[in-house]
């Protein structure tokens, strides 16, 4: 039996599939099931302040030559009160991300403190920050892209709980060491890239832009190469400075060693779970192989961090 735990930082993880946020992540039910599907650990839908219905349809369009998805959902949650009673239902053994967006450092603490306070018994792995999202005003990459606002959203969320902040970056940026270099020096646990892309598309009949939002955010296997080149960004000025987590058209078992081999210590999957029949089904045969991998280069998956740099 081949042994694929893995550590974030000081989070252990039974393997180092986690299921992105946005994806399955609205309800304690399906995060729940998601884990028994077999994934490591589980994000949940970003939540804010208040409640969003986010944009009309159409929000998402999948694209099957590309399996790849663009989506301008605009961080529909029902806000942090009442997601917080959801996440008093997650199953014990479960081990979930709670993902936050917020436009100010306030908004980022009163949410923290609220959570910390009416969760208590089984408290989350980690908070994730969503900074990056592509398609929400004032909020997401609109924060995201000033390394000031960064650097005080972190610094504040730190001073207000003990457990770890994981950063999640947007890829629309020139240099986005600028922005993590902020999230390091303000105390950040982990950095997690990328988010997806801005994009647009224009149906040619209508000849308008086919969201509601008209620009969206790409994500899928479209975009792995981009989070590749990320996270080998992140390694080649870190090393093994600050955990680095792997997200962007992760599909397959080859995209986990790939990711790995960049930098990364765990990966994230979203859009790929449309090209499953289940989870169950994405998380075995990913699994499944892995095993198969290492147990022929007879290595630990640990050991293949950063390898693609020697
Ligand atoms: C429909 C949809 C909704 C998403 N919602 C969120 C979200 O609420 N918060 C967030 O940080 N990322 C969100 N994302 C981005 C994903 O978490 C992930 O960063 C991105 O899709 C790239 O990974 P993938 O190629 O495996 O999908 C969403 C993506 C999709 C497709």
């Amino acid at each position: 039996m081949i042994d694929l735990q893995i550590k974030v930082g000081d989070v252990k993880l039974r393997n180092p599939l986690i299921l992105a946020s946005g994806l399955l992540g609205s309800s304690y039910s399906s995060l729940n099931r998601a884990y028994e599907n077999g994934f490591g650990a589980v994000t949940t839908k970003s939540i804010g302040v208040e409640s969003r219905d986010g944009y009309p349809n159409p929000s998402i369009i999948y694209l099957e030559e590309i399996k790849s998805i663009l989506n301008a959902v605009g961080v529909a949650n029902p806000g942090y009160k009442v997601f917080t009673q959801e996440l008093k239902e997650m199953n014990k053994d479960v081990q979930y991300v709670v993902s936050l967006f917020g436009s100010n450092p306030d908004e980022f603490v009163q949410m923290i403190e609220h959570i910390d306070e009416h969760i208590i018994v089984h408290s989350p792995s980690a908070y994730e920050l969503n900074l990056s999202c592509p398609h929400a005003k004032k909020v997401g990459m609109a924060v995201g892209t000033d390394p000031e606002i960064i650097n005080s959203i972190i610094s504040c969320v730190k001073k207000s709980t003990r457990i770890p902040i994981w950063v999640k970056l947007t890829p629309n940026i020139t240099n986005i060491i600028s922005v993590a270099e902020a999230a390091i020096s303000a105390g950040a646990d982990a950095l997690v890239a990328i988010n997806t892309l801005k994009a647009l598309m224009i149906d040619i009949y209508v000849k308008k832009p086919i969201l509601s939002n008209i620009r969206g955010g790409l994500s899928g296997r479209s975009i792995k190469p981009i989070g590749i080149r990320t996270i080998f960004d992140l390694f080649e000025k870190y090393g093994l400075e600050i955990p680095l987590i792997g997200v962007g058209g992760v599909s397959k078992w080859q995209d986990v060693i790939e990711y790995f081999l960049a930098g990364a210590n765990a990966v994230q999957i979203g859009s790929a779970l449309n090209d499953y029949s289940s989870p169950k089904e994405l998380t075995s045969k990913i699994i499944f192989v892995l095993e198969n991998y290492l147990s022929d280069e007879n290595v630990k998956i640990g050991e293949l961090r950063g390898i693609a740099h020697e």
